[in-house]
């Protein structure tokens, strides 16, 4: 009898094709929705893998229907979307995908930086609403990168390969993470400092923590207010990490200069979003490790973690 294995999203087929003799592959077949929850709970009663995506919510009930489950193979680096105790209590291995997608997330980081730094969407909409109407000395002019001082918050992966960028533009880098990176501080001239120090210096601040009960609702109004007034706020982290409300209000009020933003708390946001109607706020639809190839290698690793369970030779990454 063949492992029988449920994807939760649409994946390109060729990529599973070296699976179809050794398993019973089911995939939700909607390429824009995520497979509702009774769906998942049903084809998990069956399954002795699952490969998952950061929106689908992997908890208690699944887990306690789930008896032949073996594996949870998560397209993210993140895995706040699955109780870990409860895969713990029931011998599941979780995996994720690290690394695969750290410079490409960091890319994303970055450029968000600069999009809201130089205001770029703002610019390309100007241009598109046929506002231009000749050279100006201040049109759109929005603020300088180089040399200015970037805080990042959370130093893992993809932290360190945002500060490789930041050193690059000649930026001061200051950092607040769980543990001090003594290799890091050495290559990059990265600066330890306390949160509040970092928040009350950098002209840019960088989340890039994971979100767990700590760090959940870490950027709140006390933060936002610590913040230079000049400040641009970047999250390529989760949505959870920050109340938007209070960063709304921030944005609004010009207690900071802007935000650049690819992850929201419920995701997907519609068009009425608050942080959708601000100038001063560059979102996107929690794109950080999308590109084609990174995407690819990241699907690839996630088939071989489900494989490597199923068969018993182990996972590549588990969390
Ligand atoms: C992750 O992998 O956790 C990222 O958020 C994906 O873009």
């Amino acid at each position: 009898m063949k492992s029988r294995i449920f994807i939760t999203r649409k994946l390109p087929e060729h990529m599973l094709d070296p699976f179809h003799e050794n398993y019973q592959v089911k995939m939700w077949e909607k390429e824009d929705q995520s497979v509702p929850h009774d769906i998942l709970l049903k084809e998990a009663q069956e399954a002795e893998g699952l490969l998952t995506m950061l929106s689908d919510q992997i908890d208690a009930e699944l887990f306690a229907k789930a008896p032949k489950l073996k594996v949870i193979s998560n397209l993210a680096v993140g895995f706040d979307n699955i109780d870990i105790e409860e895969a713990k209590k029931y011998g599941v291995v979780v995996t994720n995908t690290p690394d695969v997608l750290t410079e490409t997330t960091a890319d994303l980081g970055f450029s968000l930086l600069m999009a809201a730094a130089r205001r770029i969407t703002e610019a390309a909409d100007y241009i598109k609403q046929d506002h231009w109407q000749g050279w100006e000395p201040y049109l759109l002019a929005g603020m300088d990168i180089h040399h200015k001082t970037i805080g990042i918050v959370g130093m893992g992966r993809i932290g360190e390969s945002i500060a490789r960028r930041a050193k690059g533009f000649g930026m001061d880098i200051l950092y607040h993470n769980r543990s001090r990176k003594p290799d890091v501080e050495k290559e990059l001239n990265a600066s330890y400092v306390s949160f509040d120090e970092l928040l009350e210096t950098s002209d840019f601040v960088m989340n890039v923590v994971p979100l767990t009960e700590e760090t959940k609702n870490l950027f709140n109004r006390q933060a936002f207010e610590k913040m230079k007034r000049t400040a641009i706020f970047v999250n390529i982290s989760r949505g959870g990490t920050v109340v938007e409300e209070d960063l709304v209000e921030a944005l609004k009020t010009e207690q900071i200069k802007g935000a650049g933003l690819d992850v929201f708390r419920e995701e997907p946001i519609g068009k009425d979003h608050p942080l959708l109607k601000l100038k001063n706020a560059v979102c996107l639809p929690h794109i950080g490790s999308a590109s084609v190839e990174t995407r690819t290698a990241m699907i690839s690793l996630c088939l071989d973690n489900l494989n490597g369970v199923i068969k018993g030779t182990g996972a590549k990454t588990p969390v």
